[in-house]
């Protein structure tokens, strides 16, 4: 008997579902009943999970042992009235049918112990109503597995209108028993909290595609790439399979007049019997066999606005945070474990900007006219108080003590010890103007002895470039060579002041950086990028050469012959060969980017900053004088080091094992 006075649990149900919840609950120590309509169907099952549960003993995550003592807490039953009699805890997941639901519910309840808690696993009926075939609707609860239970850490616990909180905390802890993270839905919403966030999403763009705004292959590519879901849109539906889709759609439609959005694509494909992977066709078409994969080229989708693919699905949160449904963090959890999203979906709206998203909100109501579309009241009261995400220090989340000063070309944020000067021309690949070189430099003017900042990190906003070089449309002036010649040396000098700037900077590089952008990318002390990213100076092919940097910096990086080939030939390379000739410090995958360069900035960040920035200018100017003179820089910079209270205190946190603290003194 657990802690939680959970010794057996009944599971009815033994298909996709069932199966997999009983697996789950006998290997967390469970006795298990389980219940089909025939042994038959029930031996089947049992199958599976030894199936299921050999594919961990392969991982190495289970004996040969531990299969027998697990399978050996299973046992079927073809009565449900038998199965409850002596449970704690019954989960149903027959087919998705209201009355065959509220048929169960009504044997269990006549039939199990009044304390035993009745749990479906229904994906869309409302608890309430199944609640209502029983006389203990306090003790009836929505636990929600996602598919397959086994391996899907998400579970949804949904309340009904009459589930005491007392049963609704069991399920939850019953859950976590599991080894679950469940999140608590406060109401039975149709589609809860992840479905209905799908749901929002899926409307949208099918309506997008439909009428050709952009392509299926388009949406998938920015969703998927750029956006790093785990698939395209689409491509999931396709997965999952269109008739259940088409169903789910049907089913939350009926209850729920927010959610009557007519797929025109996917009611086609249905009618069809173009099922997905499963028939070989959906979406796409899957040649060699249901496991092959959908061809969806990485570039498809860089004109597609991702503003406006998201909008739906964050206004859909809002609607269910503002509600009390869920909290911001359970909702942000759902998607992230539920569909595998690599941010959750209150992060993507503070990133877009909750303005952006409210603006891309009423161009679709004004073009479709659905009421999913129109901006929930939380998202228009937050852009009233310039709650605005990211870029305002504060949306669904607040964005560290620093303030955000928003220029018109860049972003500079603070969160101290670190800063980011973000390149904010996002529509046209982040390239480079005059005013966004003066603004770079008030920046770094702002940075340069703020005692607080102790690294500056450089990025490009949106999710295409860090920069695609020079604007060069915005260089047309005075043609004389002379002004082009003075305007040029004004360019390299901001770019120039990075290398001078005191203290420690990074480029972070996803995507584009090209030209003027890689050359502002040189002048940093480090460049840690993407693995989709793409570098180069192609600036030859327009008959001309690089004018910030790059045939000075480049050499120093790649070497004369490397740097010549990537000048001359005006090639891009991939962020892998340029890590490999040492152009890159780091190269990661785009998940993990955002981590990878915080920790590489903190870890600078508890450097002695003096240190580093004598470290600094000995390599960066040492470098360009005669050997002796840079030796002699050397060591006065040396010596000036030596003399710091950050030296005696690395010297005595060494002696002490110690992890010193250094504080720029
Ligand atoms: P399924 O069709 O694979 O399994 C249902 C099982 O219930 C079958 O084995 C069937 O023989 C059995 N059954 C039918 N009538 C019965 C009765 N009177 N007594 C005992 N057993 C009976 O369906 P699946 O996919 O497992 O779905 C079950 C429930 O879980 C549904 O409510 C569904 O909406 C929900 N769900 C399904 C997910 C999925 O991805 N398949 C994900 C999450 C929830």
């Amino acid at each position: 008997m657990s802690q939680l006075g959970i010794r057996k649990v009944a599971v009815i149900g033994s298909g996709t579902m069932g199966h997999g919840i009983a697996e789950v609950s006998a290997m967390a120590g469970y006795d298990v009943v389980m219940v089909d309509v025939s042994q038959e169907i029930l031996n089947k099952a049992l199958e599976r999970i030894r199936w299921s549960l050999g594919k961990f003993v392969e991982r190495g995550r289970l004996s040969k042992d531990d299969v027998e003592r697990i399978m050996g807490r299973i046992r079927t039953s073809l009565s449900i009235a038998e199965a409850v009699r002596d449970a704690d805890i019954m989960i149903e997941a027959v087919p998705e049918d209201i009355n065959l639901k509220k048929k169960v519910f009504a044997e269990a309840d006549a039939n199990a112990p009044p304390h035993a808690i009745l749990a479906t696993n229904t994906s869309s009926l409302p608890i309430t109503e199944i609640a209502e075939a029983t006389r203990r609707p306090d003790k009836v609860v929505g636990i929600h597995f996602f598919n397959p239970p086994p391996l899907m850490p998400l579970v949804e616990v949904i309340k009904g209108a009459k589930t005491s909180d007392e049963t609704a905390k069991k399920a939850y802890e019953f859950a976590k028993s599991l080894g679950k993270e469940p999140i608590m839905v406060n109401r039975d919403v149709p589609g809860f909290i992840v479905n209905r966030i799908l749901i929002a999403l899926n409307s949208g763009v099918c309506l997008m595609a439909a009428d050709g705004t952009y392509s299926v292959v388009e949406i998938d590519s920015a969703t998927k790439y750029r956006a790093g879901l785990p698939m395209g849109i689409f491509e999931l539906q396709d997965f999952t399979g269109i008739d259940v889709g088409y169903m789910v759609g049907l089913a939350v439609a009926l209850r729920d007049p927010l959610l009557r959005v007519p797929c025109p694509l996917i009611e086609d494909l249905y009618k069809k019997g173009w099922l997905g992977q499963k028939s070989g066709r959906g979406f796409y078409e899957y040649k060699e066999g249901t496991y092959s994969r959908a061809n969806i080229p990485r570039e498809a989708g860089e004109k597609v606005d991702l503003v406006k693919v998201f909008a739906p699905a964050v206004n859909m949160a809002a609607w269910l945070l503002r509600e009390g449904i869920a909290t911001r963090d359970d909702i942000d959890k759902g998607v992230k474990l539920g569909l595998g999203w690599p941010k959750g979906v209150f992060e993507y709206a503070d990133e877009f900007g909750i303005d952006n998203i409210v603006k891309a909100l009423n161009e679709l109501h004004a073009k479709y006219n659905y009421d999913l579309f129109k901006p929930d009241p939380l998202l228009e009261q937050m852009v009233k108080e310039g709650r605005l995400g990211q870029k305002s220090g504060r949306g669904f989340y607040e964005y560290g003590p620093g303030a955000t000063v928003e220029f018109k070309e860049i972003i500079l944020k603070k969160e101290p010890p670190l800063a980011w000067i973000i390149l904010n021309r996002p529509m046209r690949l982040n390239t480079l103007t005059m005013t966004m070189m003066e603004e770079i430099s008030k920046a770094l003017d702002m940075l340069w002895d703020d005692k607080d900042v102790r690294v500056v990190i450089f990025r490009g906003a949106g999710d295409r470039a860090f920069s695609a070089g020079a604007d060069v449309t915005a260089f047309a002036g005075p043609l004389h060579t002379y002004y082009f010649y003075i305007s040029n040396r004004k360019f390299q000098e901001v770019v120039s002041k990075i290398e001078r700037f005191p203290k420690p900077t990074i480029a972070a590089i996803d995507g584009y950086a090209l030209g003027g952008g890689l050359e502002l990318a040189l002048a940093c002390d480090f460049r840690i990028a993407t693995d989709r990213s793409e570098l180069g100076q192609p600036e030859i092919n327009l008959g001309i050469i690089p004018g910030a940097g790059g045939t000075q910096r480049l050499i120093r990086y790649v070497g004369l012959g490397r740097a010549k080939e990537l000048i001359m030939l005006g090639d891009r390379i991939k962020a892998e060969e340029a890590y490999r000739i040492g152009l890159v410090n780091r190269v990661v995958p785009k998940e993990k980017f955002e981590e990878e360069v915080r920790s590489f900035a903190m870890k600078l960040a508890q450097g002695p900053p003096i240190a580093l920035t004598y470290a600094k200018y000995a390599i960066n100017f040492g470098t360009q004088v005669p050997t002796d003179i840079g030796l002699m820089l050397e060591a006065a910079f040396f010596s000036m080091a030596t003399t710091t209270k950050d030296a005696q205190e690395g010297v005595l946190a060494f002696l002490n094992r110690r992890k010193p603290e250094f504080k720029g003194e």
